[in-house]
């Protein structure tokens, strides 16, 4: 197991689109375990390949308190979505960054478990905006694209302060 570095928005590599997981198999799996404790020592809820510099289209998430319900997505596409809501997001690419984001309400995924096999999960909540933030890393987008523009260069000039003060 390792823990693997995360790429800070606005890191250019965050903008690839990820590819398809064509055979899961072991490797997969170890990804998938090191993307788990990436995410569960960060902490966060949820984290897609693309943050950790690997372009496959591979989900980790656990959104429980007791952080013992992880969630895999492999190859996850979205089948429908419906409603609207608004809710507060963060990412682990955009530390200490916390902003209003409307997405659907409820999502229907499908995708593939560690052994490879498909599964269909309906989602509303917490759960419904996690999937639809991780997916948007997959297609190479971070949360704060979904705000204004002002917005996105006052969080880039934040969040470059933030790190000249930590060096
Ligand atoms: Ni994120």
């Amino acid at each position: 197991m390792a823990l693997l570095p995360i790429l800070q928005y606005p890191d250019p590599r965050l903008h690839k689109v990820a590819r398809a997981v064509t055979q899961v198999n072991d490797e997969t799996r170890r990804l998938v375990r090191d993307m788990a404790e990436t995410m569960y020592a960060a902490p966060g809820i949820g984290l897609a390949a693309t943050q950790v510099d690997v372009h496959l289209r591979v989900i980790v998430m656990d959104i429980s308190e007791t952080h013992d319900d992880l969630k895999v997505f492999i190859n996850p596409e979205l089948q429908a979505q419906s409603g609207e809501e608004e809710g507060e997001e963060g990412c682990l690419s955009v530390p200490g960054i916390y902003e209003k984001v409307r997405r659907a309400a409820r999502v229907t995924v499908r995708a593939l478990n560690q052994q490879g096999e498909p599964f269909t999960l309906q989602a509303d909540g917490l759960l419904a905006v996690c999937i639809q933030h991780e997916t948007d890393h997959l297609q190479g987008h971070v949360f704060v694209e979904h705000l204004s523009h002002l917005k996105q260069s006052r969080i880039r000039a934040k969040l470059k302060k933030q790190r000249r003060e930590t060096l």
